[in-house]
């Protein structure tokens, strides 16, 4: 059984996106077979990978009209591409019942495939991000280091809490951590330490430093190994890939 892990903060920019599409190309390196999905309208996890124009998404797949289907975007790894279309459905899933669980039911005869599934969540705590949750194991927050990021957590705790008690016995926070991250900025620290104060042991050792070539790396329609397998940014993701599978190894 693979393990689920939707990456969510309902902040935008915070590098949701960008952890998602590195975290899954570093598992896939590391040997593990990845499906990333896209859930965000944006659907800019799908343009990280070259991928225009898909002519499966997962809008269609939620609205009942096919199943999931998985793009191979390259060894190990596998994308389910989303479109600005699937900004519509929350409000034309809001009548549907069982609306919570869509996603739980169509991802179900993928599970057995892959090691990891990763959903990429909407800078948004509606329909959406709810259905990812309800699926998941498992709840990544990544964080920007600024003042505010964690007074802004306290929304997405409390979902995901009615989300635990409502829908989804498993879910739990298992991973938060820093992007963005500049060690020479006392706030950044200073941020790191009250995060670390707060999440304690959920909290990443590794730090995702600020690297430019992570924000250049999707207009090549690539990952950050492919594009520059020697800058920080592939460095800081593959050890936070290790931190996960080390993590994992001793939690089984
Ligand atoms: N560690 C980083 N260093 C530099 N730029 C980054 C980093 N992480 C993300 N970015 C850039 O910041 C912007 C927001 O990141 P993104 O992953 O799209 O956030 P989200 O999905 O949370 O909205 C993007 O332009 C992205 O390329
Ligand atoms: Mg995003």
């Amino acid at each position: 059984m693979g393990r689920i892990i939707a990456c969510s903060n309902h902040k935008g920019g915070v590098g949701k996106t960008t952890s998602v599409v590195n975290i899954g190309a570093g598992l896939a390196r590391l040997k593990k077979k990845v499906l990333l999905v896209d859930m965000d309208p944006q659907a800019n996890l799908t343009q990280s990978f070259g991928v225009n124009d898909p002519e499966f998404t997962i809008y269609e797949a939620l609205k009942g009209e096919h199943a999931l289907v998985p793009i191979n975007a390259d060894t190990n790894l596998d994308v389910i591409a989303s479109s600005l279309e699937l900004s519509g459905a929350e409000m034309e899933l809001s009548s549907e019942a069982g609306r919570e669980y869509i996603f739980t039911e169509l991802l179900d005869p993928l599970v057995d495939k892959y090691d990891y599934i990763m959903i990429d969540c909407p800078p948004s705590l509606g329909l959406l991000t709810i259905n990812a949750l309800t699926a998941a194991d498992e709840l990544f927050i990544p964080l920007q280091p600024h003042y505010l990021a964690i007074k802004g957590l306290t929304k997405i705790i409390e979902v995901k809490d009615k989300v635990k008690k409502r829908l989804n016995k498993k879910i739990e926070i298992t991973g938060v951590f820093v992007t963005q991250y500049d060690r020479r900025k006392i706030l950044h620290r200073d941020v790191v330490d009250t995060i670390n104060t707060y999440f304690q042991d959920k909290v990443f050792n590794t730090k995702i430093r600020d690297n430019i070539a992570l924000a250049e790396a999707p207009s090549q329609g690539t990952d950050i190994f492919r594009y520059n397998p020697n800058c920080f940014g592939a460095e800081d993701y593959m050890q936070l890939c290790k931190e996960i599978l080390k993590r994992h190894s001793q939690s089984k």
